[in-house]
């Protein structure tokens, strides 16, 4: 899906717009000090999300399908807010996978006022791996845009990795070139 800068700023503007008591909330400021798929934090990647996904439903709502993109903001923007939680962040990655889904919806009820369809689309947006699915199609649209967003932080994570590690074999063979100096 090729995007302009132009529609790329009106995403954004649109997140800031519907998630502005979320983007302001110590919540959201908590999940910026907690590190996600090694390169981002739980915030940056959710806001990501949220443009993403935000421009996924600009292309279904062009095509006619119902979906609200208030919801479709609101979901990126918390799916992942139950990593905010100590419990859950302290947790195996294996369990993570499964709790922080079910706490996210939780948070995203008592503290944010989500509505059904939002805390829907947060309790299953680690489908498949948790076996339901959402029930909306901003459920479905919040689990495309996380596996956009997730696969490109992999990406950029396995490459930091591999130049990390570019540079201490470049440092290790300086230092065998130059052991033939050493003294002996
Ligand atoms: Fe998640
Ligand atoms: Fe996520």
């Amino acid at each position: 899906m090729k995007i302009s800068k132009k529609q790329l700023e009106e995403a954004k503007r649109i997140v800031r717009y519907y998630g502005r008591d979320i983007l302001a909330s110590k919540r959201f400021e908590r999940g910026k000090h907690i590190t996600h798929h090694g390169v981002t934090t739980v915030s940056r990647h959710c806001f990501h999300v949220a443009v993403q996904a935000c421009l996924f439903a600009g292309k279904a709502q062009e095509r006619e399908f119902s979906v609200s993109m208030r919801d479709v903001v609101r979901a990126a923007l918390l799916h992942d807010v139950g990593m905010t939680e100590k419990r859950v962040f302290k947790s195996l990655s294996c369990k993570k996978a499964y709790t922080h889904p079910w706490m996210g919806g939780k948070i995203a009820a008592e503290e944010f006022g989500a509505s059904p369809i939002v805390q829907d689309a947060i309790r299953h947006h680690m489908w498949p791996i948790c076996v339901i699915p959402p029930r909306h199609l901003a459920g479905w649209i919040l689990i495309l845009s996380d596996k956009t967003c997730a696969r490109r932080e992999f990406r950029k994570c396995k490459e930091s990795r591999r130049k990390k590690a570019g540079t201490v074999s470049k440092i290790s063979t300086c230092t065998l070139g130059s052991s033939k100096d050493a003294p002996t």
